[in-house]
């Protein structure tokens, strides 16, 4: 099984790059940040905020997250419900950056990707996935961009959803993010020894695919 590893900063263009990536491969997309959004969502409906003061593993015994993939789009089902929606809100993200940062959440999530990524070919996507999850990816990305871009592009994506916040909240909580998801202590975001950079500050959509189909060719042999 071949295994196309992309981690990156949040907003990079990570999820939408790597989903028609890994269609024009004829891969499974595999979005691991949908994982940890599920944990996050599951903790926000159990009262708890981003310090996540109370028993982490007790709550994870009474959780399941899962994935399925229907007409090749995965969708993340939290104790049965699917929850691929409502795992998308700005209270969701932070909370998916408060879990993740547990190392009981990375690996009550770990045998999960590794066993998607044993059974199919696959793109995933993620902060870790080069360096911890798939240390043996036959490709290994490392997607990012300048915060303002990364920032104006959720942005506009969540003003498309109809969700209003300002741009200076916005480039607020992407900081914050990029702060806990590269400073915490295990599997923080960083770039894998044997990744390749692809910086799209300064590429459209299209570029920024062409620039990623030309790593996997180069690193497909
Ligand atoms: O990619 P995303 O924004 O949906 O990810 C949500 C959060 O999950 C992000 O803040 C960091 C965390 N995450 C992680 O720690 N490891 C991954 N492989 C994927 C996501």
């Amino acid at each position: 099984m071949i295994s196309v590893a992309i981690d990156g900063p949040a907003g990079a263009g990570k999820s939408t790059l790597s989903r028609k990536l890994a269609a024009s491969l004829d891969y499974i997309y595999v979005d691991t940040g949908a994982l940890y959004r599920a944990v996050g969502l599951k903790f926000s409906k159990k009262g708890f905020d981003t310090e996540l003061n109370g028993d982490i593993e007790e709550i994870l015994k009474d959780t399941t997250v899962d994935i399925k993939f229907i007409n090749k789009e995965q969708r993340v089902f939290l104790d049965g419900v699917d929850v691929s929606d409502e795992i998308r809100t700005p209270i969701a993200s932070m909370m998916a950056s408060a879990v993740s940062a547990k190392p009981v959440v990375r690996q009550f999530l770990l045998d999960m990707q590794r066993n998607l990524a044993k059974n199919n070919n696959v793109v995933m996507d993620g902060r870790d996935i080069g360096t911890v999850v798939l240390p043996n990816a036959q490709v290994k990305i490392f997607l990012t961009a300048d915060v303002k871009v990364r920032a104006m592009r959720r942005y506009k994506e969540l003003q498309e959803k109809g969700i209003n916040d300002t741009f200076e909240a916005v480039l607020e909580d992407m900081e914050k993010r990029d702060y806990n998801d590269s400073h915490r202590a295990t599997a923080p975001l960083k770039q894998a020894d044997d990744a390749v950079l692809a910086d799209t500050s300064d590429l459209n959509f299209e570029e920024s695919l062409e620039l990623l189909k030309k790593i996997v060719k180069d690193g497909v042999k």
